[in-house]
């Protein structure tokens, strides 16, 4: 079996998630590669694609990548700033599979929070007109993420879709 973990991140999160993934993967036939690097896309039986959730979403160059996946299996990783709730899981998902081709194989999606920028701690507090104390909790909590438990829960995902 043959693997690939493609990936993006700005600030790091994503890519300790990605290099973990990587890590927790069998076998010698496994590619590790940030996106921005990629000249074209590395054959593999099994892809796991990670990415920073924006705008409770992925971003185009995610959504082209998976656009052209063909016959294979796909599982995805995130990291995220809000609360990585099962339903907020659910949402990104639903739009992110919109782009996924019928002829792969979704296995799945880990998501689990990791720090933010100022910035966006700065854009989100101004945006919201109400739970203003709920909301900088999380980003407070967020500081430690990705932390020792969410790449220990990565590797579990990986050996839940390997297996
Ligand atoms: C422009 C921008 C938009 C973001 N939008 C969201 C969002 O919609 N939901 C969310 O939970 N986090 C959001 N975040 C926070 C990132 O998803 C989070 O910090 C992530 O862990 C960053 O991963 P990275 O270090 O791999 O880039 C946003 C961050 C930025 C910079």
């Amino acid at each position: 079996m043959r693997y690939a973990v493609l990936y993006t991140s700005q600030t790091g999160n994503t890519r300790a998630l990605a290099e973990r993934i990587f890590h927790a993967l069998p076998g010698e036939y496994t590619d590790l590669c940030d996106i921005a690097d990629l000249m074209q896309i590395p054959r593999a039986d099994c892809y796991f694609i990670g990415f920073p959730v924006h705008n409770h979403s992925c971003d185009r160059e995610i959504r082209l990548l998976l656009s052209q996946l063909h016959d294979a299996q796909i599982a995805v990783f995130a990291s995220c700033g809000l609360e990585p709730t099962q339903y907020y899981k659910s949402q990104i998902e639903r739009i992110m599979l919109d782009w996924l081709p019928g002829s792969c194989r979704y296995r799945g999606m880990f998501l689990c929070q990791g720090k933010t920028t100022e910035l966006y701690r700065t854009k989100v507090l101004q945006l919201i007109h109400r739970d203003a104390e709920q909301i900088k909790a999380v980003f407070n909590t967020g500081i430690s993420h990705p932390d020792r438990s969410d790449l220990r829960s990565a590797s579990a995902f990986v050996t839940s879709v390997v297996r």
